[in-house]
């Protein structure tokens, strides 16, 4: 809400700018701020990786927003009605009422999350050779196309990496690339097109509906099926109705539907789209259904519940349908925004325009000082949990992975995401977090770099184990006691 309508001078809120449909809190889970030096004992037991902390060291998670949106009283209740059955649920047809409802697609395959989406599609779709366009990879999708023999072409357009930006689409894909590419390579070395709603590893930034149909005039040129990973499609299509023209009469749920129509195959984690955990992959072609249906049963569990739990499953359909209100979608932007413009009035830097998913810093302007092979995301998130408890993610090149050679593949970015999940924290806590972040900012020159001391070949930034390079982490919280305590 912004302070629009002018009286004598004093501001009060327009009509306009109330949303009608808003949420309040009703079950709160207690929290609590352990003393610095805990935190020190805490992120070295974690070997500096914030995946390895355990909550009861945690103050503010903003590790992701995966699982942990908050959730509807409406949800909440459904879960107790669940007809739990192996096969022929009742609950799973109310999930396939809303998938119809809400993305349009009468096929369903439902998985336990989103990665499992992506190795169904990946070991039906992708072989030994095939190339993958899309406008950015996620970490989980690359690992799987990877695995089965698949190469990953990104084409995004060069505002994509432009930290400091006021472009409103910098997710979107570059079509003339694309058009290249097909005629280089040839359509049939491309099993399908990928792209990616509120592009995460980028800063959680949208495409423009213009920009998906002009990916889908050129899949239907080539007879290329477009794939849609739709995981953070409600944020993507809300930042649509707010920043593309032609869209600000529709409503989410028109958008939404839209979006998914361009689309062969959309499929999402659930633990973000719909507020709760799952996930599904959806089809109108029977031919794409077909190629993909007997591995669910194989590797998920049966088609009626993919290896979700009955209860997340009338979670899931309640949630898919919440997914279409503005108070929903728009809060977490709404949030991330006002985190964003505070950060950068303060000097900051950080991704701008806030997109979807959380707010990230640029760690290779946060740290000058401390080259990319040593991980200055890495270390921006092992610091800022010393001196707030707050849990952020590292998404730069920890996040990436090496080459055959073993040689370090330099991320294009090297970000700490603080995800502000849907309705789950409120403005002060998200002022904590930019009162702590400007702290460490003004003594970012303690902080050095981190090493891995143990590196797991595949997805290293889950369990991978690293050290500091130097005593700066007692040398940070030091300081820190000394003007905080
Ligand atoms: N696609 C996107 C765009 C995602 O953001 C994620 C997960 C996945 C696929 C995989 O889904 O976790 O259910 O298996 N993103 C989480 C995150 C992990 O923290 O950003 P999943």
């Amino acid at each position: 809400m912004n302070h629009s309508e002018t009286i004598s001078g004093v501001k009060f809120f327009s009509r306009k700018e109330i949303p009608l449909e808003m949420h309040k809190v009703k079950v709160v889970q207690q929290l609590q701020l352990v003393p610095v030096e805990r935190r020190l004992q805490a992120i070295q037991e974690g070997g500096y990786n914030s995946f390895l902390l355990n909550t009861r060291d945690i103050f503010l998670d903003m590790l992701t927003d995966s699982g942990t949106n908050a959730m509807s009283d409406e949800q909440v209740s459904k879960m107790f009605v669940a007809d739990d059955a192996y096969a022929g649920s009742q609950s799973y047809d109310k999930l396939e009422k809303s998938i119809r409802e809400v993305l349009g697609k009468k096929l369903i395959l439902p998985v336990h999350q989103g990665r499992a989406a992506e190795n169904i599609i990946s070991i039906a779709f992708v072989k030994e050779g095939s190339i993958l366009p899309m406008n950015y990879h996620f970490t989980t999708t690359l690992a799987h196309i990877q695995k089965n023999g698949g190469n990953v072409v990104e084409l995004y357009k060069e505002e994509a990496m432009k930290i400091k930006s006021n472009h409103p689409f910098k997710g979107n894909m570059d079509c003339l690339r694309l058009l290249e590419l097909i005629k280089k390579e040839g359509r049939d070395k491309i099993p399908f097109i990928r792209m990616e709603a509120s592009t995460n590893l980028i800063g959680g930034q949208p495409f423009s509906m213009k920009n998906l149909k002009e990916v889908r005039a050129i899949a239907n040129e080539f007879d290329i099926p477009l794939v849609l990973d739709a995981s953070l499609i409600g944020e993507n299509a809300y930042f649509i109705f707010k920043r593309e023209k032609e869209y600000e009469n529709s409503s989410i749920a028109e958008i939404l539907t839209e979006m998914c129509d361009q689309a062969d195959i959309v499929y999402f984690s659930a633990r973000k789209l719909s507020s709760s955990r799952g996930g599904a992959i959806c089809t109108n072609k029977k031919e794409l259904y077909d190629k993909m249906r007997d591995l669910v049963p194989l590797y998920e569990g049966f088609l009626t519940y993919g290896g979700i739990s009955i209860r997340e499953i009338e979670a899931m359909a309640v949630g898919l349908k919440e997914t279409v209100r503005e108070d929903v979608v728009g809060q977490s932007p709404a949030f991330i925004q006002y985190m964003v413009n505070e950060l950068d009035k303060l000097s900051v830097p950080v991704i701008t325009p806030g997109g979807a998913l959380g707010c990230h810093v640029d760690a290779k302007q946060f740290f000058p000082h401390i080259p990319q092979n040593e991980y200055p995301a890495g270390a921006l998130v092992a610091a800022f949990f010393l001196v707030s408890g707050i849990r952020g993610m590292e998404r730069g090149t920890i996040s990436s992975t090496r080459d055959i050679n073993g040689n370090e593949i330099l991320a294009d970015m090297e970000l700490m995401r603080l995800a502000l999940p849907r309705r789950l924290f409120t403005l002060s806590q998200v002022e904590y977090a930019i009162d702590r972040l400007h702290w460490l900012f003004l003594n970012r020159d303690i902080v050095g770099g981190l090493r891995f001391t143990e590196e797991p070949p595949v997805l290293r930034f889950f369990t991978g184990r690293l050290e500091p390079v130097g005593d700066w982490p007692q040398r940070l919280i030091e300081k820190f006691k000394k003007d905080m305590e």
